[in-house]
Formats: structure tokens, sequence, C-alpha cells
């Protein structure tokens, strides 16, 4: 096939680039992006030079141009990632969340519809897949604030989210997003367009813009730089190692079923404050400090305005259905990611420096 994937530079998305990359050479991979701040092509070095990629600096927005690029590459299928996706930038600057992520998936499903729709198979063989998150569910009770394991709940509290559950989102960022996810059920609905959504627990892993907060607290703890916790550092966030979030991607691409909607998420549900703590103790060892030597540098700050409590995901028809289910443990997915970051100063301070915004002009530009 011929695909678009969308953010491809962001962090979600280069771990999708590669996966299709590698394990299709007969598809060609096209990834669109509009190179935001977010958007690091230093990520897909390994990958820039593979013969079924190519990179298309465009945004998601400017309709003409993404039309013409599925007519340039007779695009078969769209795998949409680009989004703003900060919260806390979302609650500083609504509208362009507004814009990429409401005004942004529009305009991509109706450049689809137009190319689709003006071809003689119009919609055989072809499928949109949005990417989108957990969070458009809003916040779950903690029943347990202190931790229970009441049979079928979780261990903060009883409930999960499930594919059927009411849409309920507080952040501007949040309502974005499910906005989004309404206009792509509409396009099914309305055209017979073939879509699919996932909705998403937090990722973890390689590669994550450092305002993030894994990212920024290895990073901080790696410099003794304080650690701003939110609120009590009680808020509880279901972890997922981001290359099995990939694989979810690209089994729910090619064999989950029309108009339907799967959750993606591993139980593994952390009140915040534990898992720095994880994150500071793994920091120390690796870097060979004394065990604890950086716990002084949590900081509880003001809480964030709106902050949901808590997300857990219910994964299991994706498993049923589609036999997916987490590779990793989350000892060894976070090992490997602050190993990760450690090995990775260099990446991180091109970022922190700006210089990575740099690599486009350098690499692609006067191609
Ligand atoms: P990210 O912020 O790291 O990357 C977003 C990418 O989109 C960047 O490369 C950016 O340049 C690009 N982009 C932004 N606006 C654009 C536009 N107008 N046109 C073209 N490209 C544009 O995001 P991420 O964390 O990789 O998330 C990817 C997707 O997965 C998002 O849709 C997000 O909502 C969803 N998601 C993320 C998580 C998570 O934990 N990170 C969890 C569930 C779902
Ligand atoms: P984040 O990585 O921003 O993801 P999301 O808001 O999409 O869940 O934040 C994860 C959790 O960490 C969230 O509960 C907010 C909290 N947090 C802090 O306490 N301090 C920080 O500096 C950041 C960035 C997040």
């Amino acid at each position: 096939m011929n695909i678009i994937v969308t953010g491809g530079a962001g962090f979600i998305g280069n771990h999708v680039i590669r996966l299709l990359v590698n394990k299709y050479p007969n598809d060609l991979i096209v990834n669109v992006d509009k190179l935001t701040y977010a958007g690091n092509l230093e990520n897909l070095r390994d990958v820039e030079k593979c013969s079924n990629y190519r990179f298309e600096k465009v945004d998601i927005c400017d309709l003409d141009s993404i039309l013409a690029l599925m007519k340039k590459y007779e695009i078969e299928g769209v795998i949409h990632l680009a989004a703003e996706s900060h919260v806390d930038r979302s609650i500083k600057d609504p509208f362009s969340f507004a814009q990429t992520n409401v005004m942004g998936t529009l305009s991509l499903l109706q450049a689809a519809r137009l190319y689709w729709e003006s071809r003689p198979e119009r919609y055989e063989g072809k499928r949109f897949y949005h990417i989108s998150t957990d969070e458009v569910y809003g916040a779950l009770e903690m029943n347990h604030p202190e931790g229970g394991n009441e049979p079928g709940g979780g261990p903060w509290g009883s409930e999960f989210f499930t594919e059927d559950r009411r849409y309920q989102p507080h952040s501007p960022y949040s309502a974005s997003k499910a906005s989004s996810d309404h206009f792509v059920r509409a396009f099914h609905d309305t055209y017979g367009m073939p879509t699919v959504i996932s909705n998403c627990s937090n990722n973890y892993g390689p590669y994550q813009f450092p305002e993030k907060l894994i990212p920024l607290f290895i990073n901080n703890i790696r410099h003794r730089r304080p650690l701003p916790v939110y609120g009590k550092g009680e808020n509880v966030r279901d972890w997922l190692y981001v290359e099995d979030h990939a694989r979810a991607i690209d089994l729910i691409f090619h064999e989950g079923r029309v108009a339907e909607t799967y959750n993606i998420g591993g139980f593994n549900e952390w009140k915040n404050i534990d898992l720095i703590k994880v994150l500071i103790t793994t920091v120390d060892r690796l870097l060979g400090r004394p065990e604890g030597a950086d716990m002084d540098l949590i900081t509880f700050v003001t809480d964030r305005a709106g902050h949901d409590m808590r997300y857990a995901i219910d994964s299991t028809k994706l498993k049923q259905e589609l036999g997916w289910q987490p590779s990793l443990q989350f000892e060894e997915g976070i090992e490997k990611t602050v190993k990760w970051y450690l090995d990775h100063q260099e990446w991180m301070d091109r970022i922190t420096s700006g210089d990575y915004m740099k690599y486009y002009e350098e690499m692609y530009a006067n191609r």
C-alpha cells in the first residue's frame, strides 16, 4: 500500500514510521509533518535513506497540499497522528489545538474523501486510521486512594475506560481530540469512508519531547534540577511503552474492523509520585550516585488546572479480537527508557538548544 503517516517526526510517529518502513519494504510510507516545535526529523535518521520512505513538510490544515500529495503518491491509507499534544500548552493556547486537532483532522478527512471518491474503485481497499487518546473519556474515580485489589478492578479504582464509555473531555487538548474523533466517525457514517480509531493511554520511551513528564524529569534528575510535581502527585496515569503502541497501530491499521474503536493500554497504573520515585532511583543507580540521593529534588507546585485524577484503559477488546498485548513489563521498559535518555545526552542537548530545528534545512530544504 501507499500510506501517509501524519506527525511522523513526533514521538509516537517516528516509532510507527520505523516499524512500517522496516516491516513492509514493498509499501511506500510518506511522512507528512509540518515540523512544529514537537517535530524532530533527527528521530528518523536511521530510516531517511530507505527507498520506501518519503518526507513531505506539509501542514495537515492545508487541504489543497494534502490533496496534491494524495494524488502524487496514489495514497490508499492514512495513519493520522499529527496533533498538538501537550495538555499544559492547550491550557495556555486552546485555539492552536482546535486549529490543528479539529480543523487539521477535518482537512485530512476531506482530502482523503475528495481523492478516493474521484477514483473508480472509490473506498475499496482504502483505510483512514485516526490515532486518539484515552483523555477523551475524562477522568476516573480514585475509589481506593491508598490502593486496593478488588477482583476486576485496578489498584486505585474499580472502573476502567472501555470503548463504549461516554466522552467527557476536560482539557482543551482532550476536547479537541474528542471533536476530531467525532468527525472521523461522521465521515464513516455520512460518506462511507472506511475509518478506524484507537484511543491509547500515556506512552513512554525514546524520542519523547522533553516537556512531558518522563523525559523532562529524567533530564532534570541528571542535572540535579527541581522536579515540579503538580498538586500532591496523587494523579494516576496508565503507562504503555511506545513500541507496544506502534505494534498495536500496525495491527489495527491492517486488521481492525472498519468503523470500530479500539482502546490500547497495558493495565499499568501509577501514581505520579510513585513513578517519579522510580525515575529518581533508576537515574541515581545508573549514574552511580548513592541510592535516593536526589529525592530532595521533588518539589510540589500548584496543580494543573482541571487536572484529570485517574486514567485507566481496558484493552480487552484489542486482545480478544486482534491478539495484541504489551510485550514489555513496566520495570523493563522504564529501565530501557532511562538508559536511553542518559545515553543520548546529545539528542537532548540539541533539543534544549533548539539546534534540532536546523536539521530540515541542512538535510532536506535544498533537495
Ligand atoms: P508529538 O507532539 O510528539 O508529535 C506531534 C507531531 O505532529 C509533530 O511531529 C508535529 O510536528 C506534528 N504536527 C503538529 N501539527 C501539525 C500540523 N498542523 N500538520 C502536520 N504536522 C503537525 O505527539 P505524540 O505524543 O507523538 O502523539 C501523536 C498522536 O498520538 C497525537 O494525535 C496524540 O493525541 C496521540 N496520543 C499520544 C499519547 C502520548 O502519550 N504521547 C497517548 C495517546 C494518544
Ligand atoms: P504529561 O506527561 O504532561 O501527560 P498527560 O498530561 O497527557 O497525562 O503528564 C503526566 C502526568 O504528570 C500528569 O498527571 C501531569 C503530571 N506532571 C507533573 O506533575 N509535572 C510536570 O512537570 C509534568 C509535565 C507533568
